[in-house]
């Protein structure tokens, strides 16, 4: 189940996860369910009823997962993107995004970890982590349209 726009939940900024216990290993393996159920592209534990800082997101058919993701650095110059979400299903916009992002998160064992994305995984990860602040794309993006079933997030 996905929450739907408008809800508290999605208006709230996330707990940290302060251990990775089997409780949040489910959580995950739900979010994973979910995600590829509604063919979406990245998913927010928030998204579905849980206030955690918890985000995956997919990746050259890859579902990544993020546990108290932090924004280390942006990298260029923002540029405008077509951007949906899936708590708010057929509704399309454009936003600015960087291009490249560098995070810092925990993995699904409590490792660590730096990395760098771009391309259509770094706007993932800052449409997520707006989520996890409980921000959603509609606050900032333009011209938003209507469509059916595509690359949500
Ligand atoms: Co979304």
């Amino acid at each position: 189940m996905i929450i739907i726009y408008p809800d508290k939940i999605l208006e709230q900024k996330t707990e940290p996860v302060t251990e990775i216990n089997q409780e949040i290993k489910e959580i995950v393996k739900e979010m994973k369910k979910t995600m590829m159920k509604f063919n979406g592209v990245g998913l927010a534990a928030n998204q579905i009823g849980k206030n955690l800082s918890i985000f995956i997101a997919e990746n050259n058919g890859q579902i990544l997962t993020f546990i108290n993701p932090e924004i280390v650095s942006f990298k260029g110059e923002k540029q405008i993107m077509e951007e949906g979400c899936l708590s708010l299903p057929g509704i399309f916009g454009y936003i600015k995004r960087y291009p490249e992002v560098v995070i810092s998160y925990q993995d699904l064992w409590g490792k660590k970890k730096k990395k760098t994305v771009e391309g259509l995984l770094a706007q993932i990860v800052q449409h997520e982590i707006d989520h996890l602040n409980g921000k959603l794309f509609i606050e900032e993006a333009t011209d938003l349209f209507k469509i059916e079933n595509k690359n949500e997030k």
